[in-house]
């Protein structure tokens, strides 16, 4: 079978769809081109309004692709739990319906689809515990295989939960992914162990929340700084991260972690969302600015270089702009070293949608584009101030903008920066991807670092 799955959202739905990919591969399925494709799987994302809305206009685009029997789209993620079987009611060439939990019996569904050409399948029950998947591991024994189609070599994300008890009032994702589920801890020992055996590098731990890792489950297993530690402690790992963090939950030991594991990246995700304890309150997100920026200084203790980033709304119901202006302070003292920023969107059923009043959408949008060039600012300084140093850099593909003499590879620094590196007189042809080099900064941009090596990649 020739399938194609385009995929939207977070981290979270790219490594769900690596996982399929791998899983439909496993089974003699091979992953095209979508002009190819005769079976064409969407993993969506309903965080806002507009990625909800592209997922409709993609369907429209694969409906004339979709006319003979064996032809058809399975829909997966966020809005597929959203909106279930009221995706084949009004599409009839969608036949499968996967949500979060779900996913784990798509390859099967998949395959009964292909064979059944009457049949339609709707997976969006949620279940008690976190559903370990299989048939996804790798099928080639070469060390830095690349880990799935779309990802990087010598790079691998690891699901350590799933779902989110968060309830924050802006936030469709404990709706859509279910309630938070963490997966035992020696199921993701185990699975990082064998990326490493397999030649992957760096491992980035991937949760809603990582946080509250173990939280909702009785009894006794680790607790997130535990899971970290242990992790840490495998042999040939060289780079760990994680993603998200909830500040609320973020304990002393994790903050302990960044100066004492030399291989977690100085490296994290904090998200704000806002400035204003005002705001804070209203969002429900249990922290006030005082103890978001007590959290940064502990970071910046223990680990001084530290690179944070952030996510941020603007335009929340009742929204002022004293309360944005606290915003903007808070990116101001804490320096980010970029940020992803939104304009809120109503989404269904949560909390916000009741609150008022609404901000007028150009207040928002003219707030976002302050804040926007803000950061870009703060990026450009802090990646200035970088010039000069010398650090180690993964990397994961020849660079855009080449240049004679050479070739230019990408990779990113352990801040998760992105670095092009020169390597001058390198043959084109010889593969560095998942290799690591030092390299020594040279110039900074709007949004990277250039440098050239120091010594020979391994
Ligand atoms: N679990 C992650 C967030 C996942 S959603 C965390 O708590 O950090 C990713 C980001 O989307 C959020 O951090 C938030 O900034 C943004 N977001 C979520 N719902 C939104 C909404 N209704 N409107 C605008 N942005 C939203
Ligand atoms: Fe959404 Fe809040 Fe959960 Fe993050 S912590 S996924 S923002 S509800
Ligand atoms: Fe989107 Fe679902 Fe991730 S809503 S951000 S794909 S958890």
């Amino acid at each position: 079978m020739k399938f194609t799955v385009l995929t939207f959202g977070c981290q979270m739905n790219v490594h769900d769809s690596d996982w399929l990919i791998r899983a439909m591969e496993s089974r003699g399925w091979r992953a095209v081109e979508e002009s190819e494709a005769n079976i064409f799987i969407i993993n969506t994302c309903s965080v806002r309004e507009k990625p909800e809305q592209k997922v409709y206009s993609v369907l429209g685009r694969l409906a004339p692709l979709c006319k003979n029997p064996g032809e058809f789209v399975a829909i997966g993620g966020c809005v597929a739990q959203q909106i279930g079987k009221g995706f084949m009611e009004k599409f009839p060439h969608v036949r499968l319906v996967f949500g979060s939990d779900g996913i784990s019996k798509a390859p099967d569904a998949l395959e009964e689809l292909a064979v059944d050409h009457e049949k339609s399948l709707v997976l969006t029950d949620f279940v008690p515990e976190y559903p370990e998947r299989k048939g996804g591991g790798f099928t080639g024994n070469t060390d830095l295989v690349p880990y799935g189609i779309g990802t990087v070599p010598g790079q691998a994300f690891v699901n350590i939960m799933q779902g989110c008890d968060n309830f924050c009032a802006y936030c469709i994702v404990p709706y859509t992914r279910g309630r938070q589920k963490s997966r035992s801890s020696s199921a993701v020992i185990d699975e990082c162990r064998s990326l490493v055996d397999a030649g992957i590098r760096e491992i980035t731990l991937l949760g809603q929340n990582v946080n509250s890792f173990g939280l909702d489950k009785k009894g006794a297993d680790l607790s997130f700084a535990q899971l970290l530690y242990e992790i840490s402690a495998i042999k040939g790992l060289e780079r760990i991260r994680f993603t998200t963090s909830h500040p609320k939950d973020i304990a002393p030991e994790v903050i302990r972690a960044f100066g004492e594991l030399p291989n977690l990246c100085p490296n994290l995700h904090l998200p704000v969302q806002s400035g204003s304890d005002r705001i804070l309150k209203k969002m429900g997100r249990k922290y006030d600015r005082a103890r978001y920026l007590g959290i940064v200084a502990g970071l910046r203790e223990v680990c001084p270089e530290i690179a944070l980033t952030t996510d941020i709304i603007v335009g929340f119901p009742g929204e002022t702009d004293e309360d944005f202006e606290q915003t903007m302070d808070i990116m101001e003292q804490v320096r980010y070293e970029s940020s992803f920023s939104f304009k809120y969107s109503d989404r269904p059923g949560v909390a916000a949608v009741r609150m008022q009043p609404k901000v007028d959408e150009q207040v928002a949008q003219n707030r976002l584009a302050r804040l926007q060039e803000r950061q870009n600012r703060i990026t450009r300084k802090s990646l200035e101030a970088l010039v000069g140093n010398e650090m180690v850099v993964l990397l994961e593909r020849t660079s855009k903008r080449q240049e004679a003499g050479g070739v230019a590879w990408r990779g990113k620094d352990p801040g998760g920066r992105v670095v092009n590196v020169h390597f001058d007189g390198m043959d084109e042809a010889v593969n560095l991807a998942g290799k690591l080099v030092r390299v020594k900064v040279s110039e900074s941009k709007n949004h990277s670092l250039v440098g050239s090596r120091l010594g020979e990649p391994w």
